[in-house]
């Protein structure tokens, strides 16, 4: 049976320091594969738990991000993918814990009626999905690379989270780490000249 206890949405993002660019062309503006490494590490760990051990994380996506994904790597393994499309329908495979909604609430009321149980769910992009989810109280928290070196870019995040007045607060590296139940890089790492940092920021109550 599902629990119908009130989701809370972390979003996972990658992004431009600068002016949070992530997305150029329809894929992603650099290539970053301890990045992409934590990107699964973090979107797919789930305690051991006896009494739940067929529990999973959720990725909700918009249907241009699931696009993005190469063939061979989608649906993401090891998590239920929602993807988000006005279409009626999308061919997505005969395959397990994969599904296609309409709109965002519906997301929502999928995922909380879903027999698996869930750990975490994860919005994972692109921009439209991003900026309509954060606009929800149910989003309070924000997973974070940030990438110290600018790219060309023609997507971003919105709203910009890090402005004084804007509710979030950044927590630490330990905090990220207690909360993903993973070990992160501490500190900025660096692939070959990128420059980047795993941040974990909390909407204030
Ligand atoms: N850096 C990162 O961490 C990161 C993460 C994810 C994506 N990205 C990048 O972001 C870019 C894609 O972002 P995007 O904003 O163009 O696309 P997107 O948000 O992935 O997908 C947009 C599509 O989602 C559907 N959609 C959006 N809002 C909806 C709503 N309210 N109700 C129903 N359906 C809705 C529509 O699909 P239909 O047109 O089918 O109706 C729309 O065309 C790419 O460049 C990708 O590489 C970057």
């Amino acid at each position: 049976m599902s629990s119908s206890k009130p989701l809370s949405l972390t979003h996972v993002v990658a992004a431009t320091s600068s002016a949070l660019g992530i997305g150029k062309s329809g894929g992603l503006p650099w290539r970053l594969r301890k990045e992409m490494a934590y990107f699964a590490k973090i979107t797919t760990a789930v305690p051991a738990s006896p009494s739940q051990p067929s529990a999973m994380n959720a990725v909700i996506m918009g249907r241009k991000c699931w696009e993005s994904i190469p063939l061979k790597f989608r649906p993401l393994k090891g998590r239920v993918n929602v993807v988000i499309s006005r279409a009626e329908k999308m061919e997505l495979g005969e395959v397990e814990h994969v599904y296609h909604v309409r709109s965002l609430p519906a997301a929502l009321e999928l995922l909380q009626k879903l027999e698996t149980p869930l750990h975490h769910v994860f919005v994972i992009g692109g921009a439209q999905i991003y900026n309509a989810a954060m606009a929800l109280p149910e989003s309070n928290r924000i997973l974070f690379t940030a990438i110290e070196n600018d790219f060309e870019c023609d997507t971003y995040f919105t709203p910009d989270f890090r402005k004084e007045g804007s509710g979030w607060e950044k927590k630490t590296q330990e905090e990220l780490e207690q909360w993903a139940g993973v070990e992160i890089g501490k500190g900025l790492v660096n692939e070959g000249d990128v420059k980047y940092e795993y941040q974990m920021w909390e909407r204030r109550e």
